[in-house]
């Protein structure tokens, strides 16, 4: 068990798991891109450690770059997504994957469809480790899914409760 400021939090997601996802999800986007130059975007700060380890798993040519939203205070998302922070590559023509580290209700991925609609870009594919469906509120469709779970609040591999526990190599969840 751990606790990060207030909040207990058990262990629930392995490192080997979490490995295996994304080693599974890096070789399904290798097989659609087989024949370009995807971009990776991944969406900051959760997402950091996803990307790092899904592109070690991605063998052939791929570009990344990062952009950041913000949507989360504590633990529960509020329905307020702000603003894009950081896309300098033109992405026009090109096939573009999002990154994401876990989409809950779904809020933060219809605001990055919508701020990507006015790029131009080929293909716009969406992939996430974690995916809450109890808790998706969306019908945009998710095109690469790593691990499904409850709509349990969760830590950890990136993921943080109030700015900790981004840290941990596995993931913990809500006691
Ligand atoms: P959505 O807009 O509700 O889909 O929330 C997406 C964002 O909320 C994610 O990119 C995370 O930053 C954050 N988030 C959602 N669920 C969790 C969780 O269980 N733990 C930590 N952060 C979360
Ligand atoms: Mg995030």
């Amino acid at each position: 068990m751990i606790q990060l400021h207030d909040k207990q939090f058990v262990p629930f997601i392995s490192a080997k798991e979490i490995d295996f996802a994304l080693a599974t999800m890096a070789s399904q986007v290798e097989a659609d891109f087989a024949d370009e130059t995807p971009i990776f975007i991944g969406v900051l700060n959760g997402s950091f450690m996803v990307v790092s380890d899904f592109m070690k798993h991605y063998k052939s040519p791929c570009e990344v770059s990062f952009i950041k939203l913000a949507s989360y205070e504590g633990t529960s998302s509020t329905d307020q997504v702000k603003q894009l922070i950081g896309l300098n590559e033109d992405l026009t023509g090109r096939s573009v994957v999002v990154i994401e580290d876990i989409v809950d209700t779904g809020n933060t991925l219809a605001e990055l469809k919508d701020l990507f609609k006015r790029q131009n870009v080929k293909h716009f594919k969406i992939a996430t480790l974690f995916f809450k469906p109890e808790a998706y509120k969306k019908d945009i469709k998710i095109d690469y899914i790593g691990i499904r779970i409850p709509n349990k609040f969760i830590v950890g591999f990136g993921l943080d409760y109030d700015g900790l526990g981004r840290n941990l190599p596995e993931v913990y969840q809500l006691k």
